[in-house]
């Protein structure tokens, strides 16, 4: 294939972008986005603070443009995220208990089932677990309305939409380490008991390096039983960075289970990570280097 989309297609994956609802109007951002990627991720747009701003009044414009972005164009939508620490409303960081337990699994309901049929994959849960060696989950206040939160929000996003591919997405995870092992217990733990889950994402925000064991670890949650994703990647730019972005796809490309690769933004200017320079395009919309060593590696 002549570009990302076309060649992972050739290949059975997808190979998506992060997308801010207000630059698919930028006409360089959206020639770029529709040539090249055949999946988009909403970077903010349905995250809890933006699709529930009152309790119980949901707010959808933002996600639904770029939903139907993507079915005009014939691309995959990975919804991100349902619950998180982060970005939550003002009224839900303030609570705690049986009321915010109540209150995030209503959410995951309302908006699973307002996209229901639409996405091809949830994050249902994004960076639940801790940085470091405990392997344990991060403290929130979620976690600490009890630590069957993450299994109740899958079985209520099945419940909702399913026909969606419930994923666990988190940071930090992308080589074998305390962090990474924790997730893989709890994911070995849902399969046993049959709690609804179907891939792991792994976001892949990565310095000048990939870890020598970045394959092995996508491979130990395949083996699981659950796709796996690289949901949120970007490289820091410097004298390797084509090289670890074609580690990245070739590791991606080697496991059958490994369905696609998202990275978090088009152009260099359009990165969440300031002047690191992380992605595929540089700030006039050229092609970089990394782009061609991504090309080569699907
Ligand atoms: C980032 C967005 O790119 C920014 O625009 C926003 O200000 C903060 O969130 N992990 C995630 C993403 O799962 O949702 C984050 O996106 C980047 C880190």
């Amino acid at each position: 294939g002549t570009t990302l989309g076309a060649s992972a297609a050739e290949k059975g994956r997808y190979f998506g972008a992060a997308v801010p609802a207000f630059k698919l109007s930028d006409s360089q951002f959206a020639s770029i986005v529709n040539r090249e990627f055949n999946q988009l991720t909403p970077e903010n747009e349905m995250k809890w603070d933006a699709t529930e701003p009152q309790q119980g009044r949901f707010t959808y414009s933002g996600g639904d443009q770029i939903v139907a972005h993507a079915q005009s164009h014939g691309m995959l939508v990975r919804g991100h995220t349902l619950l998180w620490y982060q970005q939550q409303p003002g009224w839900a960081q303030g609570m705690s208990g049986t009321a915010l337990r109540n209150a995030a699994i209503n959410h995951v309901t309302q908006v699973a089932t307002h996209y229901r049929g639409k996405i091809y994959a949830w994050d249902v849960v994004n960076e639940a677990f801790a940085d470091g060696g405990s392997g344990g989950r991060r403290d929130s206040n979620l976690q600490r309305t009890g630590n069957d939160w993450i299994e109740a929000a899958f079985r209520a996003a099945r419940a909702a939409d399913p026909g969606a591919k419930l994923c666990y997405n988190d940071y930090n995870t992308d080589g074998i380490n305390a962090k990474s092992t924790g997730i893989y217990n709890m994911v070995r733990d849902f399969k046993s008991r049959g709690v609804p889950i179907d891939c792991v994402g792994f976001q892949s925000h990565l310095g000048t390096s990939v870890p020598g064991d970045y394959q092995a670890n996508l491979q130990r949650f395949a083996d699981l039983g659950v796709d796996v994703q690289i949901t949120e990647l970007d490289i820091t730019q410097g004298s390797n960075q084509a090289n670890a972005y074609a580690q990245v796809t070739r590791a991606c490309m080697a496991i059958p289970r490994c369905t696609g690769i998202t990275v978090w933004g088009v152009r260099d200017s359009d990165s969440w990570r300031g002047n690191d320079n992380p992605l595929l395009f540089d700030r006039s919309g050229n092609k970089k280097a990394a782009y061609t060593s991504v090309l080569n590696a699907l």
